[in-house]
């Protein structure tokens, strides 16, 4: 939710800046802007609208400067226009500040600002962080003196101060006029990572703006800032408190956030899937071994096989995983399980026996109400683990343990090779949790040495993309539509349904297949698509009963059916095919044509998939 990137170094800062703000874009499309510091002045270019038309603005705007921050923007306060792009500055034109997060005292300080004579112009709750720091720059406290030790700067002092009177989250970047050698980042509750390069620094939200220039990077933690010049860096808390960060290499390459031939990294995502779950897989499913190795885990696996009682809790697709890993966890390894909208659980005041397990699961790992959630359960007493995709995240640095999807970066706001690496996740943590509970080393062998099979499978499943999209063109001036599925595929009903709402607007319900008859029945007519999941398995006559409800009321099906199962020919208006797999792995196939239907739809309907309206890729926000 925004991206900020900023620059100090010996090259022209603006290219850099707007190159970082492109591949940061996915975090937010409204608006975009760049302040750029030369000559004792801050200069500030900002539009509503994607970085291409804040592009389209700059020319040679800030030629020759080396200094600059620069911001993408997710409208939270303040509707998306150019006054609210950031950067913003303070009321004395001499503090320049891009944000990522919410202030949430924001009302209370302006009012307070206000009092004292501060002028704002824009709706923003960052303006507030702008012209708080001016004020105490240019004022002082009434007490300063016992603020500033060590030869600290009175920027760095007034950047301190005011972060200290607020609440919320933040990733900042910020410059000050007087200092054009110097630029401050903080964070709290927001990534921020500082890149560190040839004598050149990229303070960004995430890696993906910096490895085209260093893959050398420490990540901020939360209450602390860091201080940039010419002459290297140093990193405090906001209490003036010195930390020594170590040095990390960023883990994933250029080459993973490029499209590499593709038209979108949607596409790109779906059809990496093969690579992306070996990867997932790889040293941990051991079919030759007949056995499962989930490092990450560690000592918490025996907290695991004991535990009376698992919480998964994750938000959007992650939750839809969650739904999988719940049957999972259940049927082989016994384990009562829950699955809980993240933002549902930080507020219910939850019952978390002693013993009881919590798992986290979020792609970003900056989830403001899934991390909220791990803060819950942690207060409350129990392990917390996490299935997280970035290294380093904010979840992954709050849990106990937890394993990484090991997906390489995922771009496209939909998600879709997270999702398969969840459930893969979730499916091997089930199966040695199985094994050590309730299921016979046979079963859990054959399930090992089937899931193995999964990435191949799943080849051929892509090879129907052009079919796919045949149907999607088919069912086009279609707007509302229903996916219905059963058992481990009603997770996966859920999930095709959210993917064709987020990109291609059509209104979409997921649906347990026999909740059907109980209201949703009502609205097929007019030849609705209903679109099943009925390959072959224990509830496959009781869904061939669910299609054919729907036929008889002039409903279109389309119907994910198994390979080689003749009978279901007789039933589908439209038939899409995966191989066969045991019941328990089919959620990481049968998902497969769902995507890519949601991709051909939104793209037939002329929509910009990887960013679709009002959506950003983490939602950091409540
Ligand atoms: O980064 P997370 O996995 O925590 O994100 C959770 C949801 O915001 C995310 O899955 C969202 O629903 C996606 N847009 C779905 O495609």
């Amino acid at each position: 939710m925004c991206g900020i990137v900023a620059y100090l170094g010996a090259k022209e800062a603006q290219p850099i800046l707007v190159e970082g703000l492109k591949r940061l874009e996915y975090r937010g499309y409204d608006s975009a802007g760049v302040a750029l510091l030369g000559s004792g002045a801050i200069r500030v270019k900002k539009t509503s609208g994607r970085i291409s038309a804040l592009e389209s603005i700059l020319g040679n705007f800030g030629q020759g400067e080396t200094l600059g921050i620069g911001h993408t923007r997710w409208a939270t306060h303040g509707e998306p226009n150019t006054i609210n792009a950031h950067p913003h500055m303070d009321y004395s034109g001499k503090i320049a500040v891009v944000h990522n997060g919410i202030i949430e005292n924001y009302e209370t300080l302006r009012t307070w600002l206000r009092s004292e004579g501060v002028e704002f112009v824009s709706d923003t709750d960052t303006e507030v962080v702008s012209n708080l720091i001016g004020y105490f720059y240019n004022k002082g406290d009434g007490d300063e003196k016992s603020g500033i030790t060590g030869g600290q700067s009175r920027f760095e002092w007034a950047v301190q101060r005011a972060l200290r009177e607020i609440y919320g989250t933040y990733g900042l970047a910020i410059l000050c006029s007087d200092n054009p050698n110097m630029l401050i980042g903080a964070k709290k509750g927001s990534p921020l990572i500082l890149g560190v390069g040839a004598g050149e620094y990229i303070l960004a939200s995430d890696a993906s703006a910096i490895v085209e220039h260093t893959t050398q990077a420490i990540y901020m933690s939360d209450n602390e800032m860091v201080v940039v010049t010419p002459k290297g860096f140093y990193t405090k808390t906001i209490n003036n408190v010195a930390v020594t960060k170590d040095l990390k290499e960023i883990e994933f390459s250029l080459d993973q956030i490029e499209l590499d031939g593709f038209e979108h990294h949607m596409l790109k995502e779906i059809f990496e899937q093969p690579k992306s779950l070996a990867t997932c897989m790889g040293g941990r499913l051991d079919p030759i071994n007949k056995r499962i190795v989930l490092g990450g885990i560690g000592n918490h696996f025996r907290d695991l096989t004991r535990t009376k009682r698992l919480i998964l809790t994750a938000c959007g697709t992650a939750w839809h995983a969650g739904l999988v890993g719940e049957f999972l966890f259940e049927q082989l390894a016994r384990i009562p399980t829950e699955t809980e909208y993240a933002s549902e659980f930080r507020y219910r005041n939850p019952i978390i026996e002693d013993g009881t397990v919590v798992v986290a699961i979020s792609q970003s790992g900056e989830t403001a109400d899934t991390l909220a959630a791990v803060e819950q359960a942690k207060e409350r007493g129990a392990t917390v683990l996490g299935i997280v995709n970035v290294v380093g995240s904010s979840i992954a640095r709050n849990t106990d343990a937890g394993v990484y999807l090991h997906v390489g970066p995922e771009i496209g706001v939909a998600s879709t090779k997270a999702f398969t690496a969840q459930v893969a996740v979730l499916t091997m943590l089930a199966i040695e949790l199985g094994r050590r509970r309730h299921i016979s080393s046979e079963d859990a062998n054959y399930l090992i040495k089937e899931m193995a099979l999964i990435p191949d499978k799943i080849k051929k499943v892509l090879e129907q993309s052009a079919h796919i999209k045949e149907i999607a063109a088919a069912n086009l001036n279609k707007n509302n539509w229903l996916f219905l599925g059963r058992g481990l595929n009603y997770p996966v009903a859920l999930e095709g349904a959210l993917k064709l709402k987020e990109i291609s607007y059509i209104h979409a319900e997921g649906l347990p297949a026999a909740e059907m008859k109980h209201g949703p029945i009502a609205l097929i007519a007019d030849e609705m698509p209903a679109v099943f999941i009925a390959t072959a398995g224990s509830q496959y006559d009781k869904i061939m009963g669910n299609i054919e409800e729907v036929r008889a009321r002039g409903g279109r099906t389309i119907i994910v059916g198994t390979e080689g199962d003749e009978n279901i020919k007789n039933h589908a208006d439209y038939l899409i095919t995966v191989p066969d797999v045991p019941e328990l792995l089919q959620p990481l196939l049968t998902v497969v044509p769902l995507q890519l239907l949601a991709y051909h739809a939104a793209v037939l309907r002329g929509h910009d998939v990887d960013k679709p309206r009002n959506l950003a890729k983490s939602v950091t926000v409540e």
